[in-house]
């Protein structure tokens, strides 16, 4: 088992299979067409798979695929299948804007995928289309909808609530966590990258309160082995939760089980820091597989104790969020 200098178990990692994405979130890609990594610079997916294997080896046991947006990667639909045939596995989800579930939905379900997150910050098409820039709503949803009559399961649904932009939605979402069974997680706007602007971050408390105004009280539910930071309720006889991932609010990084790789094989240990370890260049010098342990034992050994967001300091981070993958 990874364990940090701070005592954390490390066995979650987020891999973002690609950069590029089919959408333009206002706080997350920049509005021009922004130079994006070439090819030869991504990993391969051979070389995704060994650093799997390595990190199994290691007792990771749970993996997130990431992006950019990882349908658009060419050969996602055959990568999916030899990652979760990879044994000492629990676990294997992905997030996606869903703008491409629909299409990959009989993939997911035959390589053993049932969990997913969906990112989607608005329930009506014209605000999805100001956030996103595209006007996909309607696939999205019927992605979504798919999605459970499938019975992929839990389908969280992320949403990021900005002031000003659709901080009207809240109970919206709300509402459809009583009646659906989705799993809502308001995730707080994080300054990250050049977009994002501190001015739009709206604290989860403050939603939460409104929730509870609107439809009474919200029940705790016991978090699971694999949760991470989600605090998670709710409400008497909904279908399905309501989560808070509240990075600024409520510093989480007491919990924090995960490293990241990024699509250029960086593995990072913080979300929030510029520290990174290189994993590309020794891959492709042909590496033994103890080169590569020794990575993953340098990466956990730089996670930060806590990450430098908080009311009080809201530093800007630089990297860009479209390049880590959340
Ligand atoms: N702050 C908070 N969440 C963000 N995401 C992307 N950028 C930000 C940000 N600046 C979310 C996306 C996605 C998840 C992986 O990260 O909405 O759902």
């Amino acid at each position: 088992m990874l364990v940090d200098g701070f005592n954390r178990g490390i066995s979650y990692l987020r891999l973002s299979i690609t950069d590029r994405c089919n959408l333009h979130c206002i706080y997350c890609v920049p509005p021009y067409d922004e130079r994006k990594l070439r090819h030869k610079d991504i990993l391969r997916y051979e070389e995704l798979l060994r650093v799997v294997r390595i990190a199994v080896k290691l007792g990771i046991n749970k993996i997130r695929l990431t992006g950019g947006e990882p349908f658009v990667r060419k050969g996602v639909g055959e990568f999916v299948p030899m990652l979760t045939a990879l044994k000492g596995l629990d676990d294997v989800s992905l997030t996606t804007n869903g703008v491409y579930l629909k299409d990959n939905l009989d993939m997911l379900k035959a390589a053993g995928i049932t969990r997913i997150n969906v990112s989607i910050d608005s329930l009506e098409r014209e605000r999805f289309k100001s956030i996103t820039r595209f006007d996909y709503f309607n696939r999205v949803w019927e992605g979504i909808e798919k999605a459970r009559d499938m019975g992929f399961s839990p389908i969280k649904l992320n949403v990021v609530i900005m002031k000003g932009v659709n901080d009207n939605e809240v109970l919206d979402f709300g509402r459809l966590a009583i009646e659906q069974p989705y799993y809502i997680r308001f995730i707080e706007c994080m300054p990250i990258g050049l977009q994002a602007n501190s001015l739009a971050f709206i604290p989860n408390p403050e939603i939460e309160k409104a929730l509870v105004n609107r439809f009474g009280r919200l029940i705790a539910v016991s978090p699971g082995q694999n949760d991470g930071p989600a605090r998670r309720f709710r409400f008497d006889g909904g279908e399905g939760e309501i989560g808070f991932i509240s990075p600024i609010s409520h510093c989480f990084c007491r919990d924090c089980n995960r490293l990241r790789l990024t699509a250029n094989g960086m593995l990072l240990p913080c979300l929030l820091s510029d520290r990174e370890v290189n994993i590309k260049d020794p891959l492709r010098r042909g590496c033994l597989d103890e080169e590569l342990i020794e990575i993953f034992l340098k990466a956990v050994d730089l996670k930060p104790e806590c990450h430098p967001l908080s009311l009080d300091n809201h530093r800007k981070v630089q990297r860009k969020m479209c390049s880590i993958g959340g």
